[in-house]
């Protein structure tokens, strides 16, 4: 009789065991993100990023595991860290005094999109040159 029991808590035992393994399997057979050395020079971290060792992850977040099919991050993946648009506007207050600050324009306040003037992988373009080509030199420095 006492062998039975024990074999059957034995039994359950073995059951949840297995249960569990292959439960954890889902996890262990997730792809995960291999940044191959070919990877890392199609896809340049600018230098301000790459020295404080920036992941794909960082900036893709929520993108899937296959780094050819990322998307671009958009506000949201800068804003993860850089917390948001009136902090940054702030940070630059001093150039509020010509109205040259970018990041709290006379036309658009706070509320441009990253992307319309930072890159990443590619240099960066100010989207104010468009109209101001001459002027940006002597308002701003160039786009990091
Ligand atoms: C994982 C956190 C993180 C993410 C995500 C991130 N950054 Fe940064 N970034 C930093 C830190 C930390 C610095 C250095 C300190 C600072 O200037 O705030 C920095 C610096 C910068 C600088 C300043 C360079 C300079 O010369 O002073 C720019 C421009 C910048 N980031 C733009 C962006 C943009 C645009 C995105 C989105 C595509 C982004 N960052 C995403 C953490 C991040
Ligand atoms: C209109 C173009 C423009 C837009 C839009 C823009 N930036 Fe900038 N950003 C610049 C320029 C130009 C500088 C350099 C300013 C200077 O030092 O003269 C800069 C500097 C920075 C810096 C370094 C200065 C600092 O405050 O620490 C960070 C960080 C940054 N930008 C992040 C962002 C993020 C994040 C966004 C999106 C919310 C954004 N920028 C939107 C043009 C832009
Ligand atoms: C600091 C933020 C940041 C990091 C870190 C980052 N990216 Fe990006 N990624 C961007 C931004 C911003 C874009 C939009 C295009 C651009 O700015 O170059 C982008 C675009 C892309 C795209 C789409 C390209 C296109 O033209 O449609 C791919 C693919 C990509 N990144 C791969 C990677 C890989 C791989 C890594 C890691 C080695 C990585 N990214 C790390 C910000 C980042
Ligand atoms: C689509 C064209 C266009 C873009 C893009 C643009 N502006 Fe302007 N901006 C104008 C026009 C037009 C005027 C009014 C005429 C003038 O004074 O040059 C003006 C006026 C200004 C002025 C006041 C006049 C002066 O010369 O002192 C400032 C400062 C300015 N813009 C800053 C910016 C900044 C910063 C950006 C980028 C965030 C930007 N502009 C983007 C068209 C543009």
């Amino acid at each position: 009789m006492k062998t039975k029991k024990t074999l059957l808590i034995l039994g359950f035992f073995f059951i949840f065991s297995v249960i569990y393994l292959f439960g954890g399997n889902d996890n262990i057979t997730l792809e995960q993100i291999v940044v191959t050395p070919e990877l890392k020079k199609e896809f340049p971290i600018k230098s301000h990023h790459d020295s404080l060792s920036l992941e794909c992850i960082h900036c893709h977040d929520g993108q899937g595991n296959n780094p050819r099919e990322f998307e671009t991050p958009g506000d949201k993946g800068c804003l993860s860290c850089h917390k948001n648009k009136e902090y940054l506007a702030n940070r630059l207050v001093f150039m509020d005094d010509l109205h040259a600050n970018p990041h709290n324009s006379i036309h658009d306040g706070p509320n441009l999109f990253c992307d319309e003037c930072h890159n990443e992988h590619k240099p960066s373009i100010n989207m104010c040159a468009e109209c101001h080509e001459h002027d940006i030199k002597i308002w701003m420095k160039e786009t990091p």
